[in-house]
């Protein structure tokens, strides 16, 4: 008898146990994935995000000769994604950082994304 409530309880917990994995697979689906973890995210997304804005295109609504493409990048020195990576964290002259946004890493993905984008332009 004692036996068999323990069988009886152990099955009760694996269809718990089933159950919160079920729960948690049906979330997966129900919500984009960037919402459960800020790293998840691409660099495409980051810069929608936080930096097209003033970005557009990887132009630059404000100070037009600050754009995000390869000529206007290289004449003001910033000729590697690290450079990037840097302003995107702590901003540049009016541009403010977006570290608390960008999540952790999230400046390097974000950089590498834009440099690459340069490459083509
Ligand atoms: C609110 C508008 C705004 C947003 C949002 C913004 N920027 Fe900027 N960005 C600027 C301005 C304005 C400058 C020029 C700053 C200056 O030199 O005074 C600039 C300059 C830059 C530069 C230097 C470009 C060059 O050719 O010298 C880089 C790189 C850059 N931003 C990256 C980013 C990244 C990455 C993000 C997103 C994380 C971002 N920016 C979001 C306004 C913005």
């Amino acid at each position: 008898m004692l036996k068999k409530d323990h069988s009886n309880k152990f099955k009760i917990f694996v269809s718990l146990f089933e159950f919160i994995i079920l729960f948690l697979v049906i979330c997966e689906f129900c919500f984009p994935i960037q919402a459960w973890s800020i790293n998840n995210q691409d660099g495409k997304s980051l810069f929608t995000n936080y930096c097209s804005g003033c970005h557009i295109n990887g132009g630059n609504i404000i100070r037009r000769n600050k754009t995000l493409k390869l000529s206007d990048l290289k004449r003001n020195g910033l000729d590697n994604p690290d450079a990037i990576a840097e302003i995107a964290r702590n901003g540049i002259g009016i541009m403010n950082g977006y570290e608390k946004f960008l999540g952790e890493g999230g400046d390097k993905i974000v950089a590498n994304w834009i440099w690459e984008e340069a490459q083509k332009t």
